[in-house]
């Protein structure tokens, strides 16, 4: 048929091309990571199953109003029952490394307030050992945005420094249980954008906001909430690791960091103001974490901007220098950035005092930065991978990198087959010209050690519940049915040309 004749076609010009990509030999260093990541709550569903305790996000999925589509996370792809296909699928990639995340309340239903659920336990000692007897190496994230409702209801979660109890408690599990075979660990995933969402745009759970940030009154504070979930969240990492490298990093061997949603901000114009702007908007999205954890302080314009409205860092801090091995970096899309200190802006997203006074957004007079998606964040501007990790380079000595997060999300047409559904050329070329944008940065002397591309398969996109897609292999929400698509072929070509051979 023509599906088929156009699929092998471009199959064999993903080749082509995958082949024309670097020569003659590959940038990518000896033992690079090559996989593709997942998280607990967007896959797994089982919400309730052996044990499981509720989370913030089962809870808040089932108001009425947080998900645009209705959609939850109770089933999602049933990966809870199906990880052993799922398996074979990430195995028939080609990856040599598999990112996912441990489920806090399936191990710890009520928190530190209850008992170890030991099924929780059994399950991720089952996938971890799955995964590498395919010679995959886990990759593994402690919590991506989860925490047990318990905690929530006890001390509000994050608002609390109570959460640093809790936090030591489930990664001390987590070391004592996985981490002879687990040798990299994510503490947190994106804070940032957890912090934002959560705390001043009302988005996701635990649903606070303040007037002072658009329509929104949600009862919390959008300005001060975000900084004191994070100093907590800085406290609770600092033990985490002052843990892991006092009682297991030596006899385990592995390494511990953190997962930052980054975004390239771009000045609009080449003005000094404007290019301040940039800067002032990394260092209130990204800077925001790694100047604490690897620098000891918060970025000078926080300092500068906020003066005493910033909680002050934790003291732990100081004992965990720097508080990292490694950066994790999620990078998906770039913005622009206009000042708007010295120029009057519209009001809208970024325009916050929080955000010191800079307006980003994809779209700026009328120019966009790059080309839109149907998911209304992410604007593909390739570049921005080379620059956001060369800034990264500079800014904190070259420390190691993993790009643990990369990809596509669009919605499906809803008047295509299945088999047009699976023929993503948009997310080829999108991995593609990313990928090539990494190189470039890793010729240049970046210290990247890794790749992820978010995700394996479809998932539950948060707010955007099923709707947006961003798999490698399509979901059928109907069956749970896994069909690769054309980008998992294309990806396993790629790693073939580039991985080190075992
Ligand atoms: C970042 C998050 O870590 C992940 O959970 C999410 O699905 C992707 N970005 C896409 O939005």
């Amino acid at each position: 048929s023509l599906f088929a004749l156009s699929f092998s076609l471009t199959i064999l010009l993903g080749w082509v091309a995958a082949a024309d990509f670097v020569s003659p030999s590959s940038p990518f260093p000896a033992n690079f990571l090559f996989g593709t990541a997942s998280s607990s709550y967007q896959i797994e569903g089982a919400y309730l199953t052996d044990g499981k305790g509720l989370n913030n996000w089962d809870v808040f999925t089932h108001k009425p109003g947080t998900i645009t589509d209705g959609s939850n996370g109770d089933v999602a792809d049933d990966h809870y029952h199906r990880y052993k296909e799922d398996v074979d699928l990430i195995e028939d990639i080609g990856v040599n490394s598999y990112r996912f995340s441990i489920s806090w309340a399936r191990i710890l239903p009520k928190g530190r307030f209850g008992k170890v659920n030991w099924a929780g336990i059994d399950y991720y000692n089952s996938l971890i050992d799955t995964v590498l007897s395919r010679g995959i190496e886990p990759f593994v994230t402690i919590s991506h945005y989860d925490i047990p409702q318990e905690l929530q209801q006890r001390y509000e979660g994050w608002l609390s420094p109570e959460i640093e109890k809790d936090f030591k408690y489930y990664a001390e599990i987590c070391f004592k249980n996985f981490g002879d075979r687990v040798k990299y660990w994510i503490t947190f995933n994106e804070p940032n954008v957890a912090f934002i969402c959560g705390y001043r745009k009302g988005l996701w759970p635990p649903g606070r906001c303040s007037g002072s940030f658009g329509n929104c009154t949600c009862g919390g504070d959008s300005e001060r909430e975000p900084l004191i979930a994070g100093s907590n969240l800085l406290l609770s990492h600092a033990t985490a690791v002052h843990l892991y490298r006092t009682k297991y990093q030596k006899n385990q061997g592995g390494r511990i960091g953190v997962a930052m949603n980054t975004k390239w901000f771009e000045p609009i114009s080449n003005s000094s103001e404007d290019k301040k702007a940039a800067e002032r908007a990394q260092s209130f999205y990204m800077n925001w974490f790694l100047d604490p954890l690897i620098l000891g302080e918060y970025p000078r314009e926080m300092r500068e901007i906020l003066g005493e409205y910033l909680p002050p860092l934790p003291y732990k801090l100081g004992k965990v220098k720097p508080a990292i091995d490694f950066i994790g970096v999620n990078h998906y899309t770039s913005y622009f950035v206009k000042d708007c200190i010295h120029s009057v802006c519209e009001p809208g997203d970024g325009s916050t005092r929080t955000e010191g006074f800079a307006l980003t957004s994809p779209k700026m007079n009328g120019i966009s930065i790059g080309e839109p998606t149907t998911l209304e964040w992410l604007y593909v501007y390739p570049q921005g991978m080379e620059k956001i990790v060369t800034y990264i380079k500079e800014r904190y000595n070259n420390i190691p990198m993993f790009i643990t997060e990369n990809g596509v999300g669009m919605k499906e047409n809803l008047n295509l087959t299945t088999k047009e559904m699976i023929n993503d050329m948009e997310r080829v070329e999108y991995l593609r010209a990313y990928l090539d944008s990494l190189a470039t940065a890793i010729r240049k002397g970046a210290d990247v050690r890794g790749y992820f591309v978010w995700s394996f398969l479809d998932n539950f996109e948060w707010t955007h519940g099923s709707s947006i897609r961003f798999g490698l292999h399509r979901v059928d929400y109907d069956t749970l049915d896994r069909t690769p698509r054309m980008s998992a072929s294309w990806y396993k070509n790629f790693i073939a040309l580039h991985a080190t051979k075992p």
